[in-house]
């Protein structure tokens, strides 16, 4: 946050604006709209190659964007809410969806275009493809799969795995035949596959593969049927139909490298003769031009082109389905824009501070709390109250004290990207704080309960482990203090707040569960 107040106060100064400024320092614009930051799609627009798709469930991608992102339904009810931006040009306010999904699930239904033109993506329909997983509509991505932060604020990415897939085919605006456009994606990079395709751009209207040329999306992952470049992937690379293109053949482009980047920022672009693939780090740094040069020429039908003007995601053209990737944002335009716009877009990006928050574990698994020193020192629940200590359990313990110390570890009850512990021999108790000291107790369904039931994962505190920090209460985490399981700061009121030990007693280790599997 600090950089973007400082950096507006710097403009307002620099522009003589009236600003006014609060006892703390803070700059506030007096005309707010004077430091509305540009979107993306401003700087394509001021490059003369405007927006004509603009994807995203983390943020505002014009400067005066003030609507809606994506829609969430959730399934207790079926009942589906829009998730806005929280403030005009701002971020996705991913409260809305914690509230609306919270004690269900949600997938994500639509997903807004920003641009106007109503080339809003939706649950991809049945394709030509034929594989194991052919057949209906492809499914919808489970909304809280992919927690981020984007300049500092929570938001969540579009988890594809295989099977899912978004698409329209009936677009309005989107380059048909050999029309120039340009085009970029946010994902992240560390979550890919190799299977096909995980694509976001332009393909067929009839999600059936029509030949070479029909296609001009980006790719990100390991698929090596077709082109590859340097390293073991994961690379940026054009679907073209037919093929992965990471230059102007399928086979190998030794310039185009292996991207090793958190977040990734993937563009390409086509024009008459010519297209480029461009992309690098999202969080730092320039792009790298990767291919720029002629259109593919060993076989037919690629030049001119013959793209139809669909917009997909997560899948290949023809709908095939076997792809993982996660998508932040990405847009469509209209004309071929210029490396100097793309760099600016590229800024843009940087700028909003994407990252990429570590799902700790697989949903829903059954785990043991253990000492991150190793020792056998569980956390554990009383047999018939709700009283939480730190006992130690080995594997030769009764099955009764082994089930007392294992937990299911599921998606936060008030925060879908932290987790709650929910007893394994008491379904339906969580571990929660009350007065800072750690019960097991079940759920009364309200949102006290959530929030005191809901702890997120932290590297731990010791350097070993992990740490788990209270949602309702940051800067506290879970801590073994005097054989109890409390709530504590690093130093504070109460006595299990003492700094002594305080980093080895709040790290604990994720352990296979000691109780037998359920
Ligand atoms: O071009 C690669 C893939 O080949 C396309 O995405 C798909 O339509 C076909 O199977
Ligand atoms: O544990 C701290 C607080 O104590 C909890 O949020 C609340 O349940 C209780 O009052």
């Amino acid at each position: 946050m600090i950089p973007s107040i400082s950096r507006s106060h710097r403009l307002l100064l620099a522009a003589g604006a009236a600003a006014v400024l609060l006892p703390t320092g803070v700059a506030v614009a007096a005309n707010p709209s004077a430091s509305t930051p540009k979107g993306v799609c401003d700087v394509y627009a001021a490059g003369g190659t405007p927006c004509v798709a603009a994807h995203s469930t983390t943020r505002a991608l014009f400067g005066a964007y003030n609507g809606r992102l994506y829609q969430v339904r959730r399934a207790s009810d079926h009942a589906t809410r829009d998730i806005r931006v929280g403030a005009k040009g701002g971020f996705a306010d991913a409260a809305v969806q914690d509230a609306f999904c919270a004690r269900t699930t949600c997938v994500i239904t639509v997903i807004y275009d920003q641009s106007g033109r109503g080339n809003d993506l939706t649950q991809a329909p049945p394709g030509g493809f034929s594989g194991p997983a052919a057949g209906g509509y492809d499914n919808l991505a489970d909304a809280a799969a992919a927690p981020v932060r984007v300049h500092g604020h929570r938001a969540y990415g579009v988890q594809v795995v295989p099977g899912v897939g978004y698409r329209n085919n009936h677009t309005n605006g989107v380059a048909t035949g050999d029309d120039p456009e340009g085009m970029y994606a946010v994902f992240d990079g560390n979550r890919y596959n190799n299977g096909c395709c995980f694509d976001y751009g332009n393909a067929e209207t009839d999600s059936h593969d029509d030949g070479n040329g029909t296609m001009e999306a980006i790719y990100f992952g390991t698929n090596t049927v077709w082109g590859t470049g340097t390293g073991t992937g994961p690379w940026i690379m054009a679907d073209l139909e037919n093929g992965l293109f990471s230059g102007v053949h399928t086979h190998f482009n030794a310039s185009n490298k292996s991207i090793d980047a958190p977040v990734v920022t993937a563009m390409i672009k086509g024009s008459h003769d010519e297209w480029a693939i461009r992309g690098g780090d999202a969080t730092n740094g320039p792009l790298s031009t990767f291919y720029s040069g002629a259109r593919p020429n060993e076989v037919e039908g690629y030049n001119p082109m013959r793209k139809q003007g669909a917009i997909l995601l997560g899948i290949g053209g023809d709908n095939s389905n076997g792809a993982a990737g996660t998508f932040y944002e990405g847009v469509m335009t209209s004309g071929h824009p210029s490396e100097a716009t793309e760099n600016a877009v590229q800024t843009n990006i940087t700028a909003a501070h994407y990252q990429a928050v570590p799902v700790a574990l697989d949903p829903g698994p059954q785990v043991s709390v253990q000492a991150a020193d190793g020792s056998p020192r569980f956390v554990q629940h009383d047999a018939d109250d709700d009283n939480v200590t730190v006992a130690t359990v080995t594997r030769g313990s009764p099955v009764a004290e082994r089930q007392d110390a294992t937990f299911v570890q599921t998606a936060g009850l008030a925060d879908p990207g932290c987790v709650s512990f929910e007893s394994v021999d008491h379904s339906g108790r969580y571990l929660r704080h009350q007065n800072f000291r750690v019960h097991l107790q079940p759920d009364d369904g309200g949102s006290l309960f959530a929030r005191d039931a809901t702890f997120c994962v932290r590297p731990g505190n010791s350097g070993k482990g992990r740490s788990f920090e209270s949602v309702n209460y940051p800067g506290r985490f879970l801590r073994q203090y005097a054989g109890g399981v409390y709530l504590a700061s690093d130093g504070g009121t109460n006595s299990w707040d003492t700094a002594t030990n305080w980093a080895a007693d709040s790290s604990w280790l994720i352990a296979k569960p000691l109780g037998p599997q359920q």
